[in-house]
């Protein structure tokens, strides 16, 4: 099984708070927000460099700079709407695509009702966001759609992962790393991940 844990203090204190059922949906926003930040500085750690001529008060010299491919950011609705400001806090020049998709209560797969992604998305390295990586349809279905876009370069950035949806998105996408803030025990029977944090898009917006 193939995924990135963050073992970082700051991400674990903060996920601890947004597991917490009693964390309002302000705050949850606000940790959610600040957790994408934090792992967005590891997820952008191979991000190739450019040279470039500068002068220093003192000579002239060449140093690095970003360089090679520019960054899109991809949040699965509704609940990675809520880390891609704290991303782009951190990549304020980063292009925006949106792909709707919720998991059916019955069948728990997929179904996807939107898909806009930046028109050079296949020339940018695409990290796609979502709090949850339950069974792992979700996330699979929008590197699909992602990939038949011709994006060859692409990053999944969660905040709690299941070993079951780790498992599916390693075998349908192996090429695809995979970043979370922490790895859970188990799915329920609902295909809710345990111990986790509930809803997340519910928690997000305060909509239950
Ligand atoms: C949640 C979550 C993921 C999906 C994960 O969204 O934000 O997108 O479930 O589950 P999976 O790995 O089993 O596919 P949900 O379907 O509840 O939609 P919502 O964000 O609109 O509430
Ligand atoms: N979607 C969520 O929001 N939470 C889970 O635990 C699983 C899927």
């Amino acid at each position: 099984m193939k995924v990135n844990i963050m073992n970082h203090p700051l991400i674990t204190h903060k996920v601890t708070m947004m597991r917490d059922k009693n964390t309002n949906p302000k705050d949850f926003r606000e940790l959610l927000k600040e957790i994408s930040l934090l792992m967005a500085f590891e997820v952008t750690r191979d991000l190739p460099l450019a040279e470039t001529e500068i002068e220093t008060p003192l000579k002239k010299i060449t140093a690095k700079v970003m360089g090679g491919r520019s960054i899109g950011v991809v949040p699965i609705l509704r609940a990675g709407l809520g880390m891609v400001d704290g991303i782009l806090e951190l990549v304020p020049s980063a292009k925006i695509g949106h792909i709707g998709c919720y998991r059916d209560p019955q069948t728990l797969k997929p179904v996807e009702y939107y898909c806009k992604l930046p028109v050079d998305v296949e020339q940018r390295t695409v990290i796609l966001v979502d709090p949850m990586l339950a069974t792992g349809g979700s996330a699979s279905m929008a590197i699909d759609f992602i990939k038949q876009r011709g994006v060859t370069d692409i990053k999944f950035m969660c905040l709690i992962a299941a070993p079951e949806g780790v498992k599916v998105l390693n075998e349908r996408h192996p090429d695809v790393e995979i970043y979370a803030a922490a790895l859970d025990d188990c799915l329920n029977e609902h295909a809710y991940i345990v111990p986790g944090l509930g809803d997340a898009g519910d928690r997000l917006f305060g909509t239950k």
